[in-house]
């Protein structure tokens, strides 16, 4: 018989810019819910890929003084781009869709011309306010204080000749189909799409652009592109297969669950469904709309520059630590604050405390009181109930969860088991068993127990750290027996099992030496503050340039100037030099009577606020974030007034 198919997505991204932790943890999520289907035996598909059209990339490519595509192809199969990253976070997808693959813009073809025909596209004129950004047209109802409902970015008045989709036709089905309460969740979405959306009257959609040309042209009308969100939702459909010869796919996987953020859920829960109801296609099983990362309350995102980049943070802690953090600190459906503190935090408590040792404890104890291979001989003992009997039922309560896309709560149950064990450890103190030969088969059964409730674990955490759980069950003499079949039940690991203790698998992280780095990376990434070197001067021209050891004699504000302070300096000259310096912002006067500072002598004289400058001192200026930064050059008092410096 042939198995059952799952079919899951991610969205596809927008390859506008290096991908950040936010569509990372979009990623992991949705391959740990592959991984957890394959393990309970399910033929899956899992899609990713990229969304590569639209005026903003158009726009990108544009300043980057390359061709859209050539912008495109860096960022998504470039070094250390997209595709390299989910090798990197070990992402089990089965297939990559790039919508500019030839297969999909035929296809997006074909399929704009079926609803065009079927009347259900027709052409108008499009006037709104547009957020660029979000490649989106807005009602003025829409709009939140006048800027975009999605960003809170900036609208501008846009017109053009469109076509429309009739998404107003398909208002009472998307309704309903919202209201089965399957469809779409979290829960928590559907009255926000209802009332936000549905109540106030869907308008049509406008489905093709004039204003620019990066886009999958609307092959009977020439001048028009299709708009880019027609273009990217149809991916789920055309990467199966669906109205071209690539793949052959699509009666067996469609339909889809799709996992997306929750600022994309309007698109996936109701211009989606009432296209494909346009198509005569059967519906997606599932939208799920999952939470953000924010940092400091505010959205990760690449159009904002707040993002943390999964590569660093990947080389420091390790792939299965950074997928572990993102899906067991957040709870899914809602958002969560990232944060440094939290990941190593996390790391440290459930990878390195509860897990890794856990793992290295019993390890090192079968070795140390069996030489690794555990005898036959058993000696049970009431205390071995409670945790016999959650190593037969944890697989249930994490099912339940797993197939809600609770993840959270799925590896909650999985630490509960894991904690349990621990706290067995120390109820039945092996160390003291170990010291009596008589005990050795009461020592054996909680070697075994312990052993079993790491099976059980790892193979319930496989789909969510699949390096690390391989690695364990090694160590365990596991590997054959993580399988799903096996997960319910206890006994499964041979009487006379061999382990062998491994490398550790998860070390601790030095919270504050991590953290410096981290900091450190940071201002290493974005890049040199230090502007370009300036083109040569000869040694001559140089020389030209007298500066001079000077000592302010004295020192006042310029009135009615802010910024203006006055100086007396003595130059060796045995004349007093006045020189005007606007640093009040940076020094009061009385704090440079007597300091030893360098000035420049032979600048033309100025005037400034009616007052003669002969001259100008030296400073250090630095400019960050808008902010100047300045410090007066100042030499040891010991250096004499009037020398010359070369
Ligand atoms: O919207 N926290 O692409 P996109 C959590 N091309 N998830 C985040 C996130 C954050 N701070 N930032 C991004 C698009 N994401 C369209 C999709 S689908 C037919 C077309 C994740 O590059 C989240 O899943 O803006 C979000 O929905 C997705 O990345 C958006 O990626
Ligand atoms: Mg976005």
């Amino acid at each position: 018989m042939s198995k059952e198919t799952f079919y899951i997505t991610t969205p596809i991204y927008y390859p506008s810019d290096k991908l950040h932790i936010g569509h990372t943890y979009c990623t992991v999520a949705t391959d740990a819910i592959a991984r957890y289907k394959r393990l309970c035996g399910y033929d899956v598909m899992f899609l990713t890929g990229t969304d590569e059209h639209g005026q903003k990339i158009e726009e990108k490519a544009k300043a980057a003084g390359v061709t859209p595509q050539e912008f495109v192809d860096k960022i998504v199969t470039g070094e250390n781009g997209i595709t390299d990253l989910w090798k990197l976070m070990n992402i089990s997808n089965d297939r990559f869709i790039r919508t500019t693959d030839d297969y999909h813009v035929e296809s997006i073809q074909r399929i704009f011309k079926k609803m065009y025909d079927k009347g259900d596209i027709y052409k108008g004129a499009y006037q709104g306010m547009y957020c660029t950004p979000c490649e989106s047209f807005w009602t003025e109802s829409q709009l939140v204080d006048g800027k975009c409902p999605d960003c809170g970015r900036e609208v501008h008045y846009a017109e053009e000749e469109a076509y429309f989709f009739k998404l107003s036709k398909y208002a009472k089905p998307v309704q309903d189909l919202l209201e089965t309460g399957e469809f779409l969740q979290p829960a928590s979405r559907v009255n926000e799409m209802i009332n936000n959306f549905i109540k106030p009257g869907l308008e049509d959609l406008c489905v093709s652009r004039t204003s620019f040309s990066w886009g999958i042209p609307v092959d009977f009308d020439p001048g028009h592109v299709v708009y880019v969100w027609v273009d990217a939702l149809f991916n789920y459909c055309t990467a199966m297969g669906y109205l071209n010869d690539k793949y052959d796919d699509f009666e067996k996987y469609w339909p889809a669950h799709h996992i997306v953020g929750k600022e994309i859920v309007r698109f996936h829960s109701i211009i989606w469904p009432a296209m494909l109801m346009s198509m005569e296609l059967p519906l997606p099983k599932k939208v799920y709309g999952h939470g953000w990362l924010v940092i400091d309350g505010g959205k990760m995102s690449k159009s904002k520059g707040n993002v943390v980049d999964p590569y660093l943070l990947a080389d420091m802690f390790g792939v299965d630590a950074l997928r572990f953090f993102l899906l067991r600190t957040f709870p899914f459906g809602s958002d969560g604050n990232f944060s440094n503190e939290l990941l190593i935090n996390t790391i440290n408590v459930d990878l390195a405390n509860d897990l890794g040792n856990l793992v290295s404890r019993t390890t090192a104890m079968v070795e140390k009181y069996f030489g690794g291979t555990l005898i036959a001989e058993r000696e049970a003992d009431a205390i071995d109930d409670e945790l016999l009997g959650m190593i037969k039922s944890v697989s249930a309560k994490y099912a339940e969860q797993m197939e809600k896309f609770q993840l959270h709560l799925a590896l909650e149950e999985v630490f509960k088991l894991i904690q349990r064990a621990n706290k067995y450890i120390d109820e039945t103190a092996p160390w003291v068993l170990a010291k009596d030969e008589a005990k050795k088969p009461r020592l054996a059964s909680v070697m075994y127990n312990l052993l079993e409730a790491l099976r059980v674990s790892l193979t319930l955490l496989k789909p969510f750290i699949p390096a690390s759980c391989d690695k364990a069950l090694e160590q365990i003499g596991g590997t054959e027996a993580a399988t799903w079949e096996n997960v319910s039940l206890y006994g499964v690991l041979p009487e006379t099992v061999s382990v062998h203790k491994g490398e550790t698998l998860f070390p601790r992280v030095d919270m504050a030496k991590a953290l410096e780095e981290l900091e450190a990376a940071k201002k290493k990434a974005e890049g040199p503050k230090f502007p370009p070197v300036l083109p040569n001067v000869t040694i001559d021209e140089f020389a030209k340039c007298d500066m001079r050891v000077c000592k302010v004699i004295s020192c006042e504000a310029v009135k009615k100037s802010e910024k203006l302070l006055k100086f007396q300096l003595d130059d060796g000259s045995g004349t007093p030099r006045q020189i005007l310096s606007g640093i009040h912002k940076f020094y009061e006067p009385e704090q440079l009577v007597g300091k030893t500072v360098v000035a420049i002598l032979n600048l033309p004289s100025r005037k400034m606020m009616g007052q003669e400058s002969n001259g100008m001192l030296l400073s250090a200026v630095h400019e960050e974030n808008g902010k100047e930064e300045l410090h007066l050059l100042m030499l040891d008092d010991s250096v004499p007034a009037g020398f010359q410096l070369c």
